[in-house]
């Protein structure tokens, strides 16, 4: 039975409901007919030379910018926030725990490069981009239920989830991943769209929390599957455009790329266009900027904090542990069935501070030039040989010959920050005062500053007091808000071009739907619910 329709989604134009009619949604079967699939890497400024290094100096920088371990990292229960974290006012929120998660799981639908040597000088054009450069969540779906039918239920529509969840009282339907059952000491591999989606448990239980969305789309929205990913893959493209871009690159850069916006929803991306002054397309078709995923879009490893409290009933645990992996968050492996996620303490719910003791919503941490610890140590799991990630970055960036931060501003018109502002470390009182410019690391760095960093040191600018959000910068902002908005343009079955009229079919409580209300609804949460 037809539960209801998605014509008239958003008020005007109109999207047929009836299994395979008016065209089956892309994605689906795109692998197997078409080469479009995988997606390309490019280059956004392709004149301008490579910056020049060398390893020995990118390792002491990637060793300077991972932070010396801390003791007891900002207890949550803590009644002033630690000036690690990226909070911000009562009006003007920080970026919660969530989004840093959100937006890793954002990278995992656009970009995959599993070619990720280090040993080789890489050449853009010739590197095929694993992930559709699209917000088609080809990271959930795979290849569809005719191609990878492991992923499915025996309908070929309801997506398959594994065991049940313990830990909250929030969310009774709690599941982590479908996995493999190998036999001895084989790893239970989850069967998902992207395996990197099981790096690490709160990723995998984002993951999991959009299968749940489908599957309760198809028990009470529409019937058909391709009905179905079309009313996910809209609803979450909302909330990555309206959502996830203006908390990460702040609402100015956000209203400068999307003017429509500023209009509150009554205009539309046809009536005032989006202006893209850097990202063009070639040839018609998108390709993945590698400023943007060897280097901007990268800016999420500052933001992730050494532990994090999943819910009321366990104990805060580091993101990685060497020595005791059972008790750390890493993941490719059964999720441990205490840990299902209390999504209000990674997004605010709107009933800000949650009711789960006297916890609070986990801020994530600031957006500068300094990575957490464990990063800096990695398992096998995750870094194979190459545990330090903030060194990865570096060297990919050089390997990948980015030009340097500086550059890039000036091709963006934007003036340089001078090398002496361009700082190695945290943005706190204390770093402000102490860190170390990184011209005095190594004189080669002078006016030469790889982008990743140049990024990252940008964002750090705005500190002044704990009283103010981190965003991206002019910079960063612009690669990352520009590379969002021509992806979402150039997708031809995006809400932007096939519906700009589109608005969330979901209940919502604020003034838009945010992450938090697709969670909330995707998972059935329970607010109130008391730990
Ligand atoms: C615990 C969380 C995370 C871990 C352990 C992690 C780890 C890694 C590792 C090991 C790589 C491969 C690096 C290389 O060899 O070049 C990588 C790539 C990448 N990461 Fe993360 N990451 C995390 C979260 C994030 C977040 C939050 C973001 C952005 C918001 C992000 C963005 C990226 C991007 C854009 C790439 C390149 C992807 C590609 O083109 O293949 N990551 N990450």
């Amino acid at each position: 039975m037809k539960k209801e329709s998605l014509t008239n989604i958003g008020g005007a134009a109109t999207i047929q409901t009836a299994s395979g009619h008016h065209g089956e949604v892309r994605g689906i079967n795109l692998s197997r007919r078409s080469s479009q699939f995988e997606g390309r890497f490019g280059r956004m400024f392709r004149t301008l030379p490579p910056a020049e290094f060398d390893k020995e100096m990118l390792d002491d920088l990637g060793d300077a910018m991972t932070a010396e371990a801390e003791d007891d990292p900002t207890p949550e229960t803590a009644a002033t926030p630690d000036d690690e974290e990226n909070i911000g006012t009562k009006r003007d929120p920080g970026i919660s725990a969530g989004y840093t998660y959100l937006g890793q799981f954002i990278d995992h639908d656009l970009t995959f490069d599993p070619a990720s040597s280090l040993e080789r000088e890489n050449d853009p054009d010739g590197l095929v981009d694993y992930r559709t450069p699209r917000f088609d969540l080809d990271c959930l779906y795979g290849r569809g239920p005719d191609d990878q039918p492991y992923l499915y239920r025996n309908d070929g529509k309801h997506m398959l989830l594994g065991d049940k969840l313990k830990g909250t009282n929030s969310d009774s339907g709690a599941r982590g991943l479908p996995r493999n059952k190998p036999d001895d000491n084989e790893p239970a591999r989850a069967l998902i769209g992207d395996p990197r989606n099981d790096e690490n448990v709160i990723v995998s239980q984002l993951q999991a929390a959009m299968i749940r969305f489908h599957n309760r789309v198809l028990d009470e929205k529409v019937d058909s599957f391709s009905d179905a990913q079309r009313f996910v893959r809209w609803h979450y493209q909302w909330v990555v455009l309206y959502d996830f871009l203006p908390t990460i690159i702040g609402r100015d850069t956000f209203s400068e790329i999307l003017p429509h916006y500023a209009k509150g929803h009554k205009s539309n991306v046809v009536k005032d266009p989006p202006r893209l002054k850097f990202y063009k397309v070639k040839g018609n078709a998108p390709y993945m900027p590698i400023e943007f995923s060897v280097a901007a879009y990268r800016f999420g490893h500052s933001m992730i904090r050494p532990l994090y409290r999943i819910n009321g009933s366990t104990e805060r645990l580091p993101v990685f542990s060497n020595r005791r992996k059972e008790e750390s968050l890493v993941g490719f492996r059964p999720t441990p069935e205490n840990l299902a996620i209390d999504w209000r303490l990674f997004f605010d719910m709107g009933n800000n501070p949650p009711r789960v003791g006297k916890k609070r919503v986990q801020p994530a941490y600031k957006i500068d030039t300094s990575l957490v610890n464990p990063l800096g140590r990695m398992p096998k799991s995750v870094g194979a040989n190459f545990p330090s990630l903030a060194q990865r970055n570096l060297l990919r960036g050089w390997r990948m010959q980015l030009p340097s931060g500086q550059d890039v501003a000036r091709a963006m018109g934007v003036t340089p920050i001078p090398d002496d502002r361009l700082k190695i470390g945290k943005a706190n009182h204390d770093g402000i005062k102490e860190n170390e410019p990184l011209v005095s690391r190594n004189a080669k760095f002078k006016d030469n500053a790889p982008l990743w960093f140049y990024i990252l040191a940008e964002a750090q600018q705005q500190f002044r007091k704990n009283d103010a959000p981190i965003r991206l910068g002019e910079v960063g902002g612009r690669i990352v808000g520009e590379v969002f908005v021509g992806l979402m343009m150039e997708d031809s079955n995006s809400f932007l071009r096939q519906n700009p009229l589109f608005r969330p079919q979901l209940p919502f409580k604020g003034k838009d739907f945010k992450m938090a209300d697709l969670l909330t609804w995707a998972t059935k949460l329970k607010l109130n619910g008391r730990d």
